[in-house]
């Protein structure tokens, strides 16, 4: 097989043992994280609540991964600074949280750090038309956000798919690089599913953390290797 993209895996410390959150990041960068994904919730905009930037900026210094804030957060808009000074690298926003998405990629851009959208299960993809120039990172939510450990749902294979042809036409037309990543459900089943639709990069809570710490390395080795696996 030639020219195999990489796949990032971004544990969502959603997952992970709040009570010792900078020992969790450490064990799962040893284990082989690409990225550190933080899920923030508002108990508003889904039905539950996380992690807000006082957290982010907590758990800053205990690793150099870039750290994938995907706020799920309404209104999004007056906490982009705060998540962008807490040390976020890449900030996604769901186009339902603000009232005008393009303007909310240009801050977060302006803010310095990579923009991304979500897209939930019930939102098109006619939300990414004439944006795509201000996106670093397309999210594809394969579950109904707010809580770690659901089933994944099968119809979003075809939206990545899509996604994925919107991606490559934007590469063509010259346009700079945008990551497809897909979040909700992700385990050694699901994980080629998406890569094999198009996603190179994959979020993953309880199959990365499954199990404690010392088998962090086996559940992020399984996953990556799934995804490499004959069909
Ligand atoms: C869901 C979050 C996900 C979640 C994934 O609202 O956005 O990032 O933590 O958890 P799993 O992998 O357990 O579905
Ligand atoms: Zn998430």
């Amino acid at each position: 097989m030639a020219n195999l993209p990489k796949i990032n895996i971004a544990p969502s410390i959603l997952s992970a043992d709040f009570a010792k959150l900078g020992q969790e990041i450490h064990d799962i960068e040893a284990a082989g994280a690409d990225w550190i994904h933080i899920d923030v919730m508002d108990g508003h905009f889904v039905p539950n609540l996380t992690i807000g930037p006082a957290i982010v900026k907590a758990i800053r210094p205990h690793t150099k991964l870039p750290f994938d804030v995907h706020l799920m957060i309404e209104p999004a808009d007056p906490y982009l600074e705060a998540f962008a000074h807490a040390g976020a690298d890449i900030i996604s926003i769901h186009p339902e949280a603000v009232s005008n998405l393009g303007n909310s990629l240009i801050k977060v851009r302006n803010l310095g750090k990579k923009a991304g959208v979500v897209l939930n299960p019930a939102t098109p993809t006619s939300s990414l038309e004439n944006i795509m120039d201000s996106v670093d990172l397309i999210l594809v939510m394969t579950v109904n956000p707010g809580f770690g450990g659901q089933k994944f749902i099968d119809s979003q294979i075809e939206k990545i798919q899509i996604v994925r042809q919107k991606i490559d036409q934007h590469i063509e037309r010259g346009g700079t690089k945008i990551d497809l990543s897909v979040d909700g459900g992700i385990n050694v089943n699901t994980a080629k599913l998406a890569v094999n639709a198009g996603a190179n990069i994959l979020v993953a809570g309880t199959a990365a953390f499954i199990d404690g710490p010392s088998k962090y390395a086996r559940n992020l080795a399984d996953l990556r290797n799934s995804t490499m696996a004959e069909i």
